[in-house]
């Protein structure tokens, strides 16, 4: 039995496995610029995120139905839940659908009728994140979060993906207070290829709620004092930072630095169909290069459950978290 997680940084368009790419791509009659499953795998060497993020949205043109999205986030569920993932806050990047012709209801009842159903055929409660892409504009973000608002009821928060560098937090002042006045709950990814005065900016202006990746907060002592004090939620993806060449080899990832520091981390798969592998390979790659023992896994998977957004179903984490700790090694 793998260890009970929630996952809490996860691209649904990054859960695109190639084989399900070429499947959709013959069914919308789109040509891919790739002969075949392992040309396409040839691919997947990145130099910085930035190289990833090229094939990441040239290949999700291959989404068009509502039914494709109800594909891939099924084939999601049925990975996910084989590694040990009992909840899921699924980011979704609306912008890199509308602005090729797919409406953001396509997407949004599209993979609504996959979560719709995730609990009984998965075992898995879900949650929607919607992402602002960063490196469009403040104004984009604002029309994405109105256009959203007929599918409020199935979005729980709003998050900052894409390029980071160059796009600080604060661009998006105005968007994430009006999520704020909207009820939704809030997080960005920030520290990833971003300075920590990024998570900063974040935490202070944006008024986020948990920090995606965050891993750069280890080079300003005085933030890490802060993010423990106020217990900031960190959704680190280890082997996303090595495919994205954030570090060097999983042997260099900060985590064990992190959870000595009292820092609430967690562990998650970003895009792991990109990256080399889902949340139980990412808990398995950190344990072995790390040589976490048991009670760091442990605490790894109980931090999860406590930063989910779960406040509205406080007795199922309670329930989670009892299964974290029955679990056995
Ligand atoms: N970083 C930023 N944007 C992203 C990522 C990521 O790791 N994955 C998908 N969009
Ligand atoms: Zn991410």
């Amino acid at each position: 039995m793998p260890l009970p997680t929630a996952e809490l940084h996860l691209h649904i368009e990054g859960t695109l496995e190639p084989e399900l790419a070429f499947a959709l791509a013959e069914r919308n009659g789109v040509t891919l610029p790739y002969a075949d499953t392992a040309a396409l795998r040839e691919a997947y060497r990145f130099s910085d995120l930035q190289s990833f993020l090229d094939l990441y949205y040239a290949l999700m043109t291959v989404l068009r139905t509502p039914e494709d999205f109800t594909a891939l986030a099924d084939a999601y569920l049925e990975r996910a839940a084989a590694q040990g993932v009992r909840h899921a806050e699924i980011f979704f990047d609306p912008q890199a659908h509308t602005s090729r012709g797919v409406p953001i209801g396509t997407v949004v009842e599209g993979l609504s009728a996959s979560l719709d159903r995730a609990e009984e055929r998965y075992g898995i409660s879900t949650r929607l994140i919607l992402c602002f892409l960063r490196d469009e504009s403040a104004e984009s973000a604002l029309a994405t979060l109105e256009a959203a608002k007929p599918y409020l009821d199935r979005i729980t928060g709003v998050g900052l993906d894409s390029a980071e560098v160059g796009h600080p937090p604060a661009k998006f002042r105005a968007v994430y207070e009006e999520a704020a006045r909207l009820g939704l709950r809030r997080v960005a990814h920030a520290g990833e290829e971003g300075p920590a005065s990024y998570v900063r900016e974040a935490l202070d202006v944006l008024g986020v709620e948990r920090i995606d990746h965050g891993l750069r907060c280890m080079e300003d002592p005085e933030l890490v004092e802060r993010l423990v004090r106020e217990r900031i939620p960190l959704t680190l993806c280890p082997l996303s930072n090595v495919r994205l060449r954030v570090i060097d080899t999983l042997a260099d990832h900060p985590l064990r630095a992190m959870l000595d520091a009292g820092l609430r981390v967690t562990v998650n798969s970003d895009d792991p169909a990109y990256f080399g592998g889902y949340v139980g390979d990412n808990y398995d790659g950190v344990r072995d290069a790390l040589g976490l023992g048991e009670e760091q896994l442990r605490t790894l998977a109980r931090h999860s459950f406590e930063a989910a957004f779960l406040d509205d179903d406080e007795p199922r984490r309670a329930r989670y978290l009892a299964e974290v700790e029955a679990h056995t090694f």
